[in-house]
């Protein structure tokens, strides 16, 4: 029997709506904001504006697509956090809001576990294999960078992360001081794909354990960049391939240097990637690289499910629609996982 929740996601700057019927993805809509383009950043307050724009007709889509009417819906999914408060509160009143007229179950989904369950979806008559528990699962994104063991659907075991910036921040911050646009980490990707990685290098932050750091890497890039320009004016123009694929392979060997160590005493079989950060070609390479060299099964997300989408919030609602794991209407979003159950 079919199973199908919609889910809503609103974060940060995606207003997505998603159907899924079971693990299967029968719609998945995506509204991206290019109101923020400009500002070279997310603004908070412009992208909660703009996801009330977007949410009706964005739902009214997903819908359209998956060929179903709202009361076909066994439960709606949104996003609760981590993310955009202004943001966050759109889609959950908006979720809220439609559960309590359809009379269906709520459920609450963190965006986090979004990104990782995000590799147990499938497309329609798509025979898929999905990772087996336990799995090491590198979850990088624009606000994240997470090495976490997978037990289980919800059971998902910190084993780093980062101590300051987020690789995503770090694609961003560096594109920012080459001067191109935002979001940075995909045009990073296409410069690096002509250029040389080993034509300047930065230095890969040394921080204990699994943890990560990426605000010295930061700070390098730009010296090196600026100390650059003085001499000669068109040193980025000139050097804009190599730039990119030398700081994209410095920030691809920081995080793959810690995925290198935990598999060295993992009993996980699988590894896995998550998140926007996932996308990244020179990661994928080097992940695929890493899996072969220490005998793990590699998952990737397909392209489409790297980034903030409603699908992975859809999956995470089925997984917990099975366990009946619903929530009320007073339910808060949170920014932060600190500041979660608040
Ligand atoms: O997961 P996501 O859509 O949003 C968050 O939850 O943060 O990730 C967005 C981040 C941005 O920092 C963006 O620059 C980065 O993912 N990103 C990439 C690529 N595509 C997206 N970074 C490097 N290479 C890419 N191809
Ligand atoms: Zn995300």
């Amino acid at each position: 029997m079919s199973v199908y929740i919609l889910g809503i996601e609103s974060s940060c700057d995606d207003t997505s709506a998603a159907v899924v019927d079971g693990t299967t993805i029968l719609s998945n809509v995506i509204a991206s904001q290019k109101v923020h383009a400009e500002f070279g950043g997310v603004v908070p307050e412009l992208a909660s504006r703009a996801h009330q724009q977007n949410i009706i007709p964005v739902i009214d889509t997903a819908l359209k697509r998956a060929k179903i009417n709202k009361n076909q819906l066994s439960a709606i999914a949104f996003t609760n956090g981590p993310g955009l408060l202004g943001s966050l509160l759109v889609g959950s009143s908006f979720a809220k809001a439609m559960a309590y007229s359809l009379q269906v179950p709520l459920i609450q989904v963190d965006h986090l576990q979004g990104h990782v369950l995000a590799n147990f979806l499938n497309k329609p008559d798509e025979d898929k294999l999905k990772p087996s528990f336990p799995f090491l699962c590198l979850t990088v994104s624009g606000g994240h960078t997470l090495l976490l063991q997978v037990n289980d659907y919800f059971d998902m075991q910190r084993l780093g992360g980062t101590i300051d910036d987020a690789a995503g921040e770090a694609f961003d911050k560096a594109a920012k001081i080459l001067g191109l646009p935002y979001p940075g980490g995909p045009v990073i990707d296409k410069y690096a794909q002509e250029g040389d990685p080993k034509k300047f290098q930065f230095a890969v932050a040394h921080v204990p354990y699994l943890d990560y750091s990426f605000s010295g890497l930061k700070t390098s890039f730009l010296y090196f960049v600026r100390d650059h320009l003085k001499e000669n004016p068109n040193f980025i123009e000139e050097n804009i391939h190599d730039l990119a694929a030398s700081i994209q392979y410095a920030i691809v060997k920081s995080l793959m240097d810690k995925v290198k160590k935990a598999l060295k005493t993992s009993p996980c079989k699988d590894l896995v990637l998550a998140g926007g950060v996932s996308a990244n070609s020179g990661l994928r390479n080097a992940a695929i690289d890493v899996a072969r060299r220490y005998h793990r099964n590699l998952f990737l997300p397909t392209l489409d499910l790297t980034t903030d989408n409603a699908a992975m919030i859809a999956v995470c609602g089925y997984f917990k629609y099975l366990k009946k794991e619903f929530v009320n209407v007073d339910v808060v979003p949170y920014s932060s996982e600190k500041n979660k159950n608040l």
